[in-house]
């Protein structure tokens, strides 16, 4: 009985090896010491540097978005000699692991000179499922130097099909405050034509509500946008800062079948995730009143040291992805699960300092770029070595062995731990045979059997309650 008990656990300890597996699940695909541009000739590009509007040391790529074979990458202006704030990689080019990016939607459309640029300093973008890239745009300069505000934050929407620019709204004074700061965008673009863009602020906490259909915004007011005065301690590769951020990162779920689809979001110094029904706030009037305080619901705290930047969630499988800066990881939660259940699907204390965004692309493909911002903020970045990094992995693949991969189905997991037993067995009736007689090993294996059916049912029911 003793040795049946021995066999079980050791069973249960392989099985759980290969459930727990590593949390390494996700490959480099570009990597940069200093991010570069293809410009129209050698002597362009070394005149732009003499010139200064091309200062490679303070360019920094942020945020990340994938339409078909481009990679978009956000460049905000913290500093100056940022030539283009938006640009692309050719994702069909394989020669290189760290190509020059091209500018989006073309140089002139960077240029500061204008008396109103077209763009001037976006954090994020987002392509929707119709064609179009959602640009949120700062309008605000040198951050880390001199500021300069160039108006109030806009929305440009492009047609990817041509790259026109499509819609400029820039937010109505009202909705920006003295503190505003907008550095985070989700799209609801299950209706090409009803699209709304949510906005988040987090200078001056509050969300802006664009529809697409009535081209106008409004702005939401909640306490869960706030930072936590008591999460705002980050300590990240040595380098400890205090940040008071609120409302920052947003994720859409899938539509449900009336077309309202739940917006999880969470401020940047709090460990919280909240959620609200986007019904509360694509209806102007409900959302701009009082009346919606109850609506929005608490799902609970990550933990300590678990503040969350950038979230994305991927509609097929309904997990929620989300970087934290201050573990130098990328976790996940499946929402179907409970909130306890999250899990990390990559951790690197080299490679992934300050993970900025993440993102899942229309071929489930997920995307995470670390820029080691607190550096690049408080220190300063050795040109010398990679400074900046994209990494993929398909999302099956990024949450295997994780709290977020689907339940497995009973069967497999009995079939699974069987496999391990059957092995164990057939060595023990080895070990056995010139001892003892056949019947005990009948028996002890039917113990197995009985013990593995148990674990199997065990595990699943872990996994169902995770
Ligand atoms: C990139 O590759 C895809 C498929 O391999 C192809 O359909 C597409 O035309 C290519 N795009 C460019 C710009 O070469
Ligand atoms: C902030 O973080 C530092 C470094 O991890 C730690 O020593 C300090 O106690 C923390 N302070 C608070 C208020 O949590
Ligand atoms: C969201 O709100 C709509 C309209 O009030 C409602 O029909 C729907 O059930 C809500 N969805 C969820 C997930 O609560
Ligand atoms: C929006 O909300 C207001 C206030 O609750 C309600 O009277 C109105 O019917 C709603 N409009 C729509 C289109 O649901």
């Amino acid at each position: 009985m003793v040795t049946t008990c021995a066999w079980i656990v050791t069973a249960a300890l392989l099985l759980c090896v290969g459930l727990a597996g590593a949390k390494d699940n996700l490959r480099v695909a570009y990597e940069w010491r200093e991010m570069d541009f293809k410009y129209e000739s050698p002597d362009q590009r070394w005149s732009a540097i003499e010139s200064g509007a091309f200062k490679p040391a303070n360019v920094i790529p942020f945020g990340l978005e994938v339409y078909r074979q481009r990679l978009f990458v956000t460049l905000p202006r913290w500093r100056d000699g940022v030539p283009a704030s938006l640009a692309y990689l050719d994702l069909n080019d394989t020669s290189t692991k760290m190509p020059a990016l091209r500018p989006f939607p073309s140089w002139v459309a960077h240029t500061l000179s204008d008396a109103e640029p077209e763009l001037v300093s976006p954090f994020r973008v987002k392509a929707d499922r119709c064609g179009r890239l959602w640009v949120l745009d700062s309008r605000i300069s040198g951050v880390l130097e001199q500021t300069k505000l160039y108006g109030t934050a806009q929305l440009l929407i492009y047609d990817l099909h041509n790259d026109d620019l499509l819609r400029r709204h820039i937010l109505p004074a009202g909705q920006s405050k003295q503190s505003s700061f907008f550095a985070n965008l989700a799209v609801e673009d299950a209706d090409c034509e009803n699209t709304y863009a949510y906005a988040a602020d987090l200078g001056s906490p509050g969300l802006v509500v664009y529809s697409w259909r009535d081209q106008e915004s409004w702005r939401v007011q909640h306490h869960f946008f706030h930072p936590n005065p008591l999460a705002g301690n980050f300590s990240i590769n040595g380098i400890e800062f205090q940040w008071d951020d609120g409302l920052y990162g947003l994720a859409l779920s899938k539509p449900q079948s009336d077309g309202y689809s739940t917006l999880y979001f969470h401020p940047l110094s709090s460990t919280m995730e909240f959620s609200v029904n986007s019904s509360v706030l694509r209806n102007k009037t409900l959302a701009t009143s009082g009346a919606i305080y109850r609506e929005f619901k608490i799902l609970g705290s990550r933990g300590v040291n678990a503040q969350a930047g950038a979230q994305c969630l991927d509609t097929e499988t309904g997990v929620l992805f989300y970087t934290l800066p201050n573990q130098n990881a990328v976790a996940c939660w499946r929402t179907s699960k409970s909130f306890s259940s999250q899990d990390h699907i990559y951790t690197n204390n080299n490679n992934l300092i300050f993970p900025s965004d993440v993102k899942v692309d229309d071929q489930q493909r997920l995307w995470v770029l670390a820029n080691q911002l607190q550096s690049f903020i408080y220190d300063e970045l050795y040109p010398g070595s990679i400074n900046f990094r994209i990494f993929t992995a398909s999302v099956r693949e990024a949450i295997e062995h994780t709290a977020c991969e689907a339940p497995k189905p009973l069967p497999e997991l009995v079939s699974k731990l069987g496999e391990v037993i059957r092995t164990n067995i057939k060595l023990k009736t080895a070990e056995d045979s010139n001892s003892v007689a056949g019947s005990k090993s009948a028996a002890s294996a039917l113990q197995l059997s009985l013990g593995a059916l148990l674990l199997g049912c065990c595990l699943q029911l872990r996994s169902w309650l995770l």
